[in-house]
């Protein structure tokens, strides 16, 4: 880290709870003084942010600002890393995420993860929705095929599967195999989908379909997308938080933020474009 930008963030660090007011919908996710440390090292410093039920909620920033790890702590993937030590508290229906006690199998049934790259199950396409819904306990083989049907609609997957439902998950091409891990995160019904630059492997043409995708799913779910890509943001966001080096430095509704930055930090990184 240069000294030259240690100084840019220091110069342009905005005391985040001065504008956490900014987004006043009813919140899903509520991150409170988070605080987050990798053995000496501090990732992730005094995070305060509403995620709000129902919509698109950005986290946006350079490589190694911490946007991962940020979404890592909200299904405790963070547990598997015994290094890290956290401060503070991430409310989810008013209970703290990050206490010990938290039922973090429920948690993670809550909060869908969909990552950079897609991980289909072994086994048929069809199986790997049937999989998720085992898990919420349908057994019906008539009733899964329904669902499986539904959830394969619900990503735009459908007409492109519906011969070969039988044929392996490792024979779609990998903007295929991303909506079919989308359609196996939605069948375990979750609240949130939380999303790790999940268009980034993707061609053009399939990343505009997750996009649009999640533009529909964005009326019913609470989505947390992690991106670096300018334009994607602009094109998704209905809420939008910027980090820089573990912190938030800006965030509130996508017009205000792009339009009229208040940093020069962020001001440069939309100049820079991406
Ligand atoms: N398991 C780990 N152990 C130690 N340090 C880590 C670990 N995971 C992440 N970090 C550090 O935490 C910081 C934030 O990383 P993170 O992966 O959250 O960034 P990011 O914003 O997602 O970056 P990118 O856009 O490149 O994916 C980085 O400095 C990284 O080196
Ligand atoms: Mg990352």
């Amino acid at each position: 880290m240069s000294t030259k930008t240690v100084d840019l963030a220091s110069k342009t660090q905005i005391d985040s709870r001065k504008i956490m007011t900014k987004n006043s919908s009813k919140s899903i996710l509520s991150v409170q003084s988070l605080n987050l440390w990798h053995g000496k090292q501090q990732t992730l410093k005094n995070i305060h942010l509403n995620i709000p039920e129902k919509g698109i909620t950005v986290l946006l920033g350079p490589s190694g600002c911490g946007k991962t790890t940020l979404l890592k702590t909200f299904n405790r993937l963070t547990d598997i890393y015994p290094d890290i030590r956290t401060e503070g508290a991430v409310l989810f229906k008013g209970q703290d995420i990050l206490n010990k006690k938290t039922d973090v199998y429920s948690l993670r049934q809550q909060m869908g993860l969909l990552s950079q790259r897609p991980h289909p199950l072994p086994g048929s396409i069809a199986d790997n929705i049937r999989y998720a819904l085992k898990l919420k306990g349908i057994s019906n083989k008539t009733e899964q095929n329904h669902r499986i049907e539904f959830f394969l609609q619900k990503v735009a997957l459908w007409e492109e599967v519906k011969d070969r439902l039988k044929s392996s998950s490792g024979s779609l091409s990998i903007g295929q195999q991303q909506r079919l891990c989308l359609a196996r995160g939605l069948a375990i019904e979750p609240k949130v989908i939380l999303a790790d630059e999940p268009t980034s492997a993707l061609d053009p043409i399939s990343s505009r379909k997750i996009e649009e995708q999640f533009k529909e799913l964005s009326q019913e779910y609470s989505i947390v997308l992690v991106t670096h890509i300018l334009r994607q943001a602009k094109r998704l966001a209905d809420y939008v938080a910027f980090m820089y080096f573990g912190e938030i430095i800006e965030q509130g509704l996508p017009g205000e933020l792009f339009e009229n930055p208040q940093t020069d930090t962020l001001k440069e990184y939309l100049s820079v474009g991406h």
